[in-house]
């Protein structure tokens, strides 16, 4: 029996990851998405490693909540896609924390479509310094995760880079 279980919950985690990466292929390959690699979020880990590590733990609390877990993977992906390096002054127009949501939503939107759920997940992910409320509970979940991550990647704690470099 135990091996049962034991058998049951590695497969499920392997069709997590499976689900995971058909979703997000076409986006993390997407040349201008694959520019967030140029630039430091946190730390050593790039924009583009920080959004992977948003979108594969959002991705899977939301399958294991029910929640539109293809939603929050795709907005994962788009929530920090501004390009340029936050850290240099010159490289930006007002405060990074309040600027950058919507910056990240308008670079989508010329490459992407998203959809409601999307949209606001990418333009309230830094609340409350946008001072637009959160409207789904994807938007809060990923709004959370986006900060869980943050403090993963400021204390070099875990990534998930290595995990999908041959699979994406
Ligand atoms: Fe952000
Ligand atoms: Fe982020």
């Amino acid at each position: 029996m135990n091996k049962n279980i034991r058998r049951r919950s590695s497969h499920s985690k392997e069709s997590y990851r499976e689900g995971f990466i058909d979703i997000i292929r076409p986006v993390y390959n997407n040349r201008h998405i694959q520019e967030m690699r140029l630039y430091p979020n946190h730390r050593d880990t790039s924009c583009l490693e920080h959004s992977l590590n948003v979108s594969y733990t959002a991705y899977r609390i939301g399958k294991a909540l029910n929640l539109d877990a293809k939603s929050l993977a795709r907005a994962s992906m788009f929530h920090d896609f501004y390009l340029y390096d936050w850290h240099i002054k010159g490289n930006r127009k007002g405060l990074h924390g309040m600027m950058h949501a919507a910056e990240a939503y308008n670079n989508t939107i010329k490459y992407f479509e998203v959809n409601e759920k999307e949209k606001d997940m990418i333009l309230t992910h830094m609340w409350p310094l946008n001072p637009k409320l959160p409207k789904y509970i994807e938007s809060i979940l990923l709004m959370c995760v986006d900060r869980y991550c943050t403090v993963l990647e400021l204390l070099k704690i875990k990534s998930y880079r290595n995990d999908f470099s041959k699979d994406l």
